[in-house]
């Protein structure tokens, strides 16, 4: 074997054993660290009370924004889940807002017009403020059946973060064959 043909295979040699251990990186997990799958959402739980403001603020740092609905499948999911995560909070903020026209709601989070709105009972009320919360209802079994309310974006309360879905790169997988391949064509 000629000297810059043993390079070559050091080479790829090199680029498989990455390539395999980028590949097992990415199969570990769907969420990131702290985060919950809900769904095909990624969710955290923040006990903090912050204006809507600081909130989103707050979930950028973790590589996220507010929460967004989408319908009512997966908002069934976010209430099973927040009995555990966040039990017996009345109030906690979602990325929808209507700050740039009054009565037009979008989850900043995603950018998308807010297309699915389950309102809480005597909700809208728009000259309420211009952000929304998810608001509970107490009984017996604690606090549930969480709905949209319009609330006031100055004010304090506790909030979850979603991480936005990614497309996920695929990764090319080179078999022993392909590598063979590759050693005659270097
Ligand atoms: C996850 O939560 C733990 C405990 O609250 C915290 O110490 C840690 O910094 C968090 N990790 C990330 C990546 O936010
Ligand atoms: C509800 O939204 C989830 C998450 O985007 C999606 O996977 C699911 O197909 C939707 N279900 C319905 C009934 O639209
Ligand atoms: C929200 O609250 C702040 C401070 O409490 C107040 O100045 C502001 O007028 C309120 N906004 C609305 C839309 O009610
Ligand atoms: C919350 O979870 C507890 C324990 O699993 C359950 O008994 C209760 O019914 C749940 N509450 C609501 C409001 O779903
Ligand atoms: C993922 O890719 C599909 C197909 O290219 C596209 O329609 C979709 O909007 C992408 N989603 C995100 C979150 O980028």
């Amino acid at each position: 074997m000629l000297w810059h043909q043993l390079i070559a295979c050091a080479v790829l040699a090199l680029a498989l054993t990455q390539l395999h251990s980028a590949s097992s990186q990415t199969a570990t997990s769907k969420c990131a660290k702290n985060f919950t799958e809900v769904g095909d959402q990624c969710l955290l739980a923040v006990n903090s009370w912050l204006n809507w403001y600081e909130a989103d603020r707050y979930c950028h740092t973790k590589g996220a924004g507010l929460l967004s609905l989408k319908n009512d499948t997966q908002l069934q999911l976010i209430n099973k889940w927040l009995n555990t995560s966040l039990a017996n909070q009345l109030e906690l903020w979602t990325s929808g807002n209507s700050l740039g026209q009054k009565g037009v709601y979008f989850w900043q989070n995603t950018g998308e017009q807010s297309r699915y709105l389950p309102w809480a009972t005597g909700q809208p009320r728009p000259y309420d403020g211009d952000c929304l919360m998810l608001t509970g209802t107490y009984s017996g079994l604690g606090v549930g059946n969480y709905r949209l309310a319009i609330r006031n974006c100055s004010n304090w309360a506790v909030f979850v973060c979603e991480q936005q879905s990614q497309n996920r790169s695929t990764r090319v997988c080179l078999k022993p064959e392909a590598f063979e391949m590759a050693q005659v064509v270097v």
